[in-house]
């Protein structure tokens, strides 16, 4: 069954009100609902509440019994005659036996929810659709001793005992909200409280809620909880708006947290941590997801999205503001790299293949399968590209206006969209396409110089490829940030400026060009868009060095090192000093900030080097790489020995700074060249590191370079680090991750092992990630030519689907990329494909990706 967009239609029937009573059970929960109905217009059709796989126990309509209902497929069809009533239901759902995580579920001996996008109805019978807004009054009673803590949205009005060792307590939101949002918890946590007074003088009660042994372990979310309420007022103007706001963590998840209202539930990884525990790129991650969850109070509660068509409205926006925040934060070139390089491994790909949808799709079977880099992070590179061509004064006055016209209702993106406009006077017409189209756009851009009459000339052309279901595309409005440079001074010749490409082609002319000009362009990443330039090695060599925008200088570099990569992977024979001299170049640069350095210096992944094949040749590449990193680390051994020694020297004791952070990435970055030179001290050297840690990032960075390797301190490290860390879930994923990324012969055979350890278990979701997914990206080990990486996931993903459908399906992609790969690969993974689809009760989730993955 398909679901489309031009299909929508307002709600027949609105619920102003509605009270929850949950008599709360891990096996045998009652779930009372009262619900106060108001026909929406004049009409007869009947309340039509969806639902799935509760017990129905009672209806009653105004208080009286009635069973003329029906139950069509799962939805219960109630025929009403008023324009108002009080529907009451009771069921009966078992939360213990709730491995989808959707609903309802126990998690570590603790009740939670998860409702987005459609699991409340298997909670209780309801308008499930994100444009039906209530205002909730829940009451919750429970076993006292099991679950001494009940929480749900909005505030705590009421609480007691009752006589039988159980108590209750009742909660109110006053803010209307759709049934996506709705949160309780019932457990034995322990809180970490803080408070925050907002910009109007307010004071709201912080609290994160974990188990009591990880309460050390929540200072760092809490910290960042503050800085994101603060910065979302500075920035945005938006002020919270209840008096409590609580966090609690939850080791089973299916994805990284939720927004609920005032009720923010977790993924237990984006809450804990400590430096013994957690890395750097763990902490920064906790911080981006609280302040994501956290700036969703208002884009995607306050103003919610009228159907899930809609998904984007909220999670690009959200997501390009916590992008803003992280950048402010800390490093934003830093954090602009981290972004782009996520974008290309996740989002590229998937416009490039047979999932490719536009931001807002067209039609859905599943709507959890739209949860996808697309919506999030492609959407909010088509906000940044709003907030770059209106300047950051129009961009605010259009979020203002949007926020002031759309505050309680339930939007779309054209809403966004016309908001922007109206506060801005920009025209947007053309720029809407961004909404419908799918595929990432190639730009060429060529520069054309005549000395003699000092004209330059930029030739700029765009092109979108075909994605299934739309082959024909229209030209996209591509803000291009611009640079030009004398190559002999290396002066720029006039500032910056954006170019709005918004035809196929377009030419622009500079005048009094005396010196040959080096183009800098698509600085920042201003435009989510793959650009083909004729700049040759030299010209990318200078702008590494010299460009002032910093993401244009790693982007230099990173094209530098991937023409190398391509023309080696493809069989020629390469010469490696170019790379060498910038890399040290780079390196010996005192003026870069050491995070900086770090990133530049690292080779572009297997998988983006596969992106810019015709034919991805997983072997090729793999030598290929290993090949450059093993000359780069040889011929600069002396500057990665300096710099992981001067690295080593600056940090001691564990501090979460910019700097701190940017050293410790330098120092392992560096051991990595160092190992992959092969000297002989290597091994040692990591061991070393290992040892001596205090902090997560060292350990796992020395573990990392010694499981790729074949020293002696490789088993007893990856010993040491499981006995260390046996007892707390997310390091050991940590551990069963490191060796599903090795770099390694073994892999596939040692991933096939893992996953009979009697630590692995698929029902966990971050365990399951943790193994098959960083397995499914491990390019060369899964791509194994005879099929074999292949088989395993579609055996772990068979037997997910049984346990959790929606975790399953996210993890398909890998198999959906056989178009890329030569025929015999090809015909591997569709086999797989193809046997997954034949699988006897297969889920709508699962079904769907994988039929699409087939049809591609
Ligand atoms: N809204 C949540 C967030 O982005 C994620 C919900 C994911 N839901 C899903 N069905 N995959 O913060
Ligand atoms: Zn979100």
């Amino acid at each position: 069954h398909v679901t489309r967009r031009e299909d929508y239609t307002a709600p027949d029937w609105l619920v102003p009100e509605i009270a929850l009573d949950f008599a709360l059970d891990p096996a045998a929960t009652r779930v009372k609902a009262t619900l106060h109905v108001q026909r929406s217009d004049a009409h007869d059709r009947p309340l039509r509440l969806d639902g799935a796989g509760q017990t129905l126990l009672s209806v009653s309509v105004d208080g009286v019994a009635v069973n003329d209902w029906t139950i069509e497929g799962e939805t219960l069809v109630l025929p009403l005659t008023g324009s108002a009533h009080v529907v009451e239901t009771e069921v009966e759902i078992a939360p213990e036996r709730n491995t989808q995580l959707m609903g309802l579920y126990a998690s570590g001996g603790n009740l939670c929810t998860q409702c987005e996008a459609e699991g409340f109805r298997r909670i209780t019978y309801f308008p499930d659709r994100p444009d039906v807004l209530s205002r909730y009054q829940v009451r919750m009673t429970a076993d006292k001793a099991r679950y001494p803590v009940l929480l749900a949205n909005g505030d705590p009005i009421a609480a007691g005992d009752l006589p039988d060792g159980r108590h209750w307590a009742e909660w109110r939101d006053p803010f209307p909200k759709p049934c996506y949002l709705f949160a309780l918890v019932a457990g034995d946590l322990a809180v970490n409280r803080g408070s925050f007074t907002t910009m109007s003088g307010r004071e709201v009660a912080l609290g994160i809620w974990v188990r009591a042994a990880d309460v050390p372990r929540t200072d760092h979310a809490l910290a960042a909880l503050k800085a994101a309420m603060a910065w979302d007022e500075q920035t945005y103007g938006r002020e919270y708006d209840l008096d409590v706001f609580n966090i609690v963590a939850v080791d089973d998840f299916n994805f990284g947290a939720m927004e609920n209202k005032g009720l923010n539930i977790f993924n237990s990884r984006y809450i804990l941590a400590d430096p013994d525990t957690a890395t750097d790129y763990d902490y920064d991650g906790i911080a981006a997801v609280v302040a994501h969850e956290y700036f969703h109070n208002w884009s995607g509660n306050r103003v919610t999205c009228r159907d899930w068509f809609q998904l984007s409205l909220k999670e690009g926006f959200t997501v390009y503001r916590d992008q803003c925040f992280s950048a402010d934060q800390g490093s934003a070139a830093v954090k602009r790299i981290e972004d782009v390089r996520g974008l290309r491994a996740a989002q590229f790909p998937e416009d490039a293949g047979p999932l490719a949808h536009p931001i807002r799709p067209d039609s859905y079977q599943e709507i959890s399968n739209f949860y996808t880099a697309t919506i999030y992070n492609k959407g909010a590179e088509i906000i940044r590209m709003l907030a770059t061509m209106l300047g950051a004064q129009a961009f605010r006055a259009g979020t203002d206006l949007y926020f002031d016209r759309f505050d309680g209702t339930a939007a779309t993106c054209e809403d966004f969209v016309a908001s922007l406009e109206d506060a801005s006077g920009t025209d947007l017409t053309q720029f809407r396409r961004w909404y419908s189209q799918a595929g990432t756009p190639r730009i060429t851009a060529s520069l054309l110089h005549h000395k003699g009459s000092g004209r330059a000339e930029l030739v700029l052309a765009q092109n979108t490829p075909p994605t299934p279901g739309q082959t024909v595309k229209q030209p996209v409005v591509l803000p291009l940030r611009i640079k030009l440079f004398g190559a002999d001074s290396a002066q720029p010749y006039a500032p910056e400026q954006t170019v709005l490409l918004t035809e196929a082609e377009h030419r622009i002319v500079f005048e009094d060009v005396r010196e040959r000009p080096i183009l800098s362009i698509n600085r920042g990443f201003s435009a989510p868009a793959i650009l083909e330039t004729d700049r040759s090695a030299a010209d990318l060599a200078f702008l590494a060095a010299q460009d002032d925008d910093p993401f244009a200088r790693y982007e230099a570099l990173q094209q530098l090192m991937l023409d190398t990569l391509v023309e080696s992977a493809g069989g020629a024979r390469v010469d490696h000093a170019a790379v060498i001299a910038a890399i040290g170049g780079t390196l010996a640069n005192p003026q870069l900030d050491r995070a900086f350095v770090a990133e530049a210096v690292l080779l572009p992944s297997e998988s983006f080097i596969g992106d810019q094949m015709a034919v991805v040749d997983p072997e090729a590449i793999f030598r290929a790489r290993e090949t450059l990193r093993r000359d780069i680390g040889r011929a600069l051994e002396a500057s990665w020995r300096a710099a992981y020694d001067g690295a080593r020297a600056t940090t001691t004791g564990y501090v979460y700074s910019p700097e701190a952070k940017g050293l410790r990435r330098l120092k392992s970055v560096a051991l990595g060249y160092i190992a992959a030179s092969g000297a002989a001290d290597a091994g040692a050297l990591a061991f070393a590191q290992f040892e001596a840690a205090d902090n997560m990032t060292d350990r796992q960075s020395a573990l990392t370079t010694l499981v790729a390797g074949d020293s002696a301190q490789r088993t007893p490290a990856l010993d040491i680090f499981y006995n260390r860390y046996s007892d707390n879930a997310l390091v050991l994923d940590k551990w069963f991750s490191v060796q599903a990324m090795a770099p390694r012969d073994d892999t596939g055979a040692v991933v096939a092992e893992l996953a009979q350890h009697r630590d692995f278990t698929l029902s966990n979701p971050n365990r399951a990630r943790a193994l098959i997914g960083a397995f499914g990206v491990n390019q060369r080990a899964f791509n194994a030519a005879d099929g074999s990486g292949y088989r395993f996931l579609a055996d772990q993903l068979i037997a997910l689907d049984r346990l959790n459908p929606q975790t399953a399906a996210k993890l398909i992609p890998p198999l959906g990329r056989w178009k890329r790969f030569d025929s015999n690969r090809a015909a591997l993974m569709r086999a797989e494909l193809e046997r997954i689809v034949a699988v006897p009760g297969l889920s709508k989730d699962m079904a769907e990706q994988a039929s699409r993955s087939l049809d591609g």
